[in-house]
């Protein structure tokens, strides 16, 4: 279950995106990332791309008191951000902010994840998990966003992911709107 101080974060930020068009998960996506994190258990999160934190929060908030999450977020002012509203959820020992290019982060990011969400430059995201694959525990879930949107950009990673040969259990979560891939490491 979601932290009530989570919970509450989340729907001031859902009330300011029906406003104002921002890029973060929002709702429909947010509840099947919950149910995922849920039903596998994860425990060691890495998120790439943070914006304000919104996943952070719906992350690190649903994640058991063990549970951790590392943000990688290129922009400085954004990652202070992550850090401030992580804080004001209650999370603040759950979520580490690192801030820089996650092509050059990602390499020096120590410990096994079992959970990876996706979301920052969308040609990049077979590299980023390239990247991740040695750090991935076994039966990790990797979450890639806006797979419908840039569809395109994202065709080297789904044309991967979904390899039935490879090294994944690929799904595609329809949102009308956009889509979600969402890819579980084979055991
Ligand atoms: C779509 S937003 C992330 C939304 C966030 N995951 C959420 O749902 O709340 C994309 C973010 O990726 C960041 N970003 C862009 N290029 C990046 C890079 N090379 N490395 C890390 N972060 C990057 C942007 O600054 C932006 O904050």
């Amino acid at each position: 279950m979601i932290t009530q101080k989570a919970k509450r974060m989340l729907a001031l930020m859902d009330r300011a995106v029906t406003l104002w068009h921002l890029p973060v998960i929002g709702r429909a996506k947010g509840r099947v990332i919950r149910r995922l994190l849920e039903r596998h258990e994860c425990e060691r999160a890495v998120e790439i791309g943070s914006l304000f934190g919104y996943s952070a929060i719906l992350i690190a908030g649903t994640m058991p008191p063990r549970g951790r999450l590392i943000c990688v977020e290129a922009n400085p002012y954004l990652a202070r951000f992550v850090e401030y509203n992580a804080e004001e959820a209650g999370l603040k020992r759950k979520v580490k902010v690192v801030v820089g290019d996650a092509l050059r982060a990602i390499p020096i990011l120590s410990g096994r994840f079992d959970f990876v969400l996706i979301d920052a430059v969308k040609e990049d995201y077979l590299d980023y998990l390239r990247q991740l694959e040695p750090k991935l525990a076994a039966g990790a879930v990797v979450v890639a966003d806006n797979t419908g949107v840039y569809r395109r950009d994202v065709k080297p990673y789904l044309d991967y992911v979904r390899e039935p040969a490879g090294r994944y259990t690929s799904r595609e979560y329809d949102f009308g709107d956009d889509a979600m891939e969402v890819s579980v490491l084979r055991s």
